[in-house]
């Protein structure tokens, strides 16, 4: 598959023209984070070898998800260690906007050459990092992979959430969402349907 197809297929699923570019809190200093995902029906975002194949059937629709209008609102991205090796597995670096990988095993002299200036590893929690890049004046930080934002969530650092659900049931592997200390209750915004059977819908927490 070609970078181009990998990245359509990545984007346009954690991606509608209509999608509704949340409100810009200019004035609060603190970093709020954002999940655009896509998940299987049955909640999974990938198989269990990390394999997001099924997900470009959805992609070659040639639906717009809102995932460049997504894109727009946030000054970064935030990524686990294991999605960062998935899109390093794509044929080109996909992101235009600065990225941070948390990760307590990657340092930053494991990064390829080329990343350098794009691509930083922190090894802090969640709080820090968000308090530490407010200093760097991030309002909005696009919050990616599985665990991450299931640790985001449970420091309550996750304003809202665009859930892609792919009409598909894939039985088992990595899960988006997993235990809470308490249910945690979602305002539903909005929901869009797509003709290839998409359905997307946006919630707020907090
Ligand atoms: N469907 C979609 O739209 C979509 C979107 C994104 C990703 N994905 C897929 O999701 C899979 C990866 O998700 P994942 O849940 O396995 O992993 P992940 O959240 O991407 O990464 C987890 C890793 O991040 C590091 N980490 C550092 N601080 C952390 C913290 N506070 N909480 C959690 N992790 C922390 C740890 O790595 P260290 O061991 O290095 O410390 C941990 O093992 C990939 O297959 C990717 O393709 C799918």
């Amino acid at each position: 598959m070609t970078f181009a197809a990998k990245f359509r297929m990545w984007s346009s699923i954690n991606s509608h023209a209509t999608f509704m570019v949340a409100t810009l809190n200019t004035s609060s200093k603190r970093t709020t984070g954002h999940v655009f995902i896509a998940a299987s029906v049955d909640g999974y975002i990938a198989r269990p070898d990390g394999d997001i194949d099924w997900l470009s059937k959805y992609a070659a629709s040639g639906e717009d998800t809102g995932y460049d209008a997504f894109m727009n609102t946030v000054d970064g991205l935030m990524m686990g260690r294991a999605t960062f090796e998935k899109v390093l597995s794509f044929d080109s670096w996909p992101f235009k906007k600065p990225v941070v990988v948390l990760s307590r095993t990657l340092s930053q002299a494991d990064l390829r050459a080329d990343l350098g200036g794009k691509v930083r590893i922190s090894s802090l929690a969640p709080l820090p990092l968000m308090q530490a890049l407010a200093s760097e004046g991030w309002r909005r930080a696009y919050v990616d992979g599985g665990r991450l934002i299931q640790s985001f969530i449970n420091e309550n650092l996750i304003s809202d959430i665009v859930l892609t659900r792919i009409p598909v049931l894939l039985g088992d592997g990595i899960p988006l969402f997993g235990p809470l200390a308490a249910d945690l209750p979602l305002r539903h915004v909005e929901t869009t349907t797509f003709a290839s059977g998409m359905v997307q819908s946006r919630y707020e927490l907090g």
